[in-house]
């Protein structure tokens, strides 16, 4: 079995009768959000979700999983979601697929959050994955620019026809090639106050748990 399908498969033995489950993005997130549909179906599992993403929303609803929105739920019991890379200090980098705003919406309001991941993701320092930041589209050369000026090394987004990637809140996404980046939170600080800037892929202090695939077996770190 694949170490993506392993650790989702060990996700789904959190999610318990009655809570209201933020369901992550992504293909690791994937196989936990197919193994609760399979629960809501075979077993009669009786959960609330919360997507994170047009496209998780699609597949939970074929799979018959009850949904609400963000919006119509006091708080979200538990998060299960993907992550990018995980520093040894459990600090995150995600968007890699995108949802970075909706999942750090749904982060937010989770009381418990857990990453799940193969161990190529787990990584002493962030930053060798290009840290993606959501932008509205107006002005995001200007921005772009003032990236580039710092020496952050931007890229805006693509689709694979060389479009523009347009985000769920119809945002675009330019991703930093920053290299290591040796204090998270001064950056984060810098990056959400640029006038433009709608959210940043850097997930800092709010993982609680993190399933890691490896070929031993799922390692469960706290
Ligand atoms: C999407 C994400 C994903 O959780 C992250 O990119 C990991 O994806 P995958 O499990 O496919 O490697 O943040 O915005």
């Amino acid at each position: 079995m694949e170490l993506k399908e392993l650790v989702g498969l060990k996700a789904a033995e959190y999610i318990k009768d009655g809570m209201t489950v933020g369901l992550g993005t992504g293909s690791t997130a994937y196989y936990f959000v197919k193994e609760i549909g399979r629960r809501v179906k075979e077993e009669g599992l009786n959960i609330t979700g919360v997507t994170t993403s047009v496209q998780t929303k699609e597949l939970a609803t074929e799979l018959g999983i009850p949904l609400k929105s963000v919006d119509d739920v006091p708080y979200i019991d538990i998060t299960i979601d993907g992550a990018d890379e995980i520093s040894e200090d459990f600090q995150g980098v995600k968007g890699g697929g995108g949802a970075l705003l909706f999942e750090k919406i749904v982060a937010d309001h989770s009381k418990r959050i857990i990453w799940i991941v193969d161990e190529s993701k787990m990584v002493k320092h962030l930053g060798a994955f290009p840290l993606p930041v959501e932008v509205i589209t107006y002005g995001s050369i200007c921005l772009f620019n003032r990236f580039e000026a710092k020496g952050y090394n931007p890229t805006f987004r693509k689709n694979a026809d060389g479009s523009l990637y347009l985000t769920d809140a119809k945002n675009f996404i330019i991703d930093l090639h920053i290299g290591e980046i040796t204090d998270p939170k001064a950056l984060a600080e810098e990056l959400i106050h640029y006038t433009g800037v709608v959210e940043h892929g850097l997930f800092l202090d709010c993982v609680d748990t993190v399933l890691v695939g490896t070929a031993d077996g799922v390692k469960v770190l706290e």
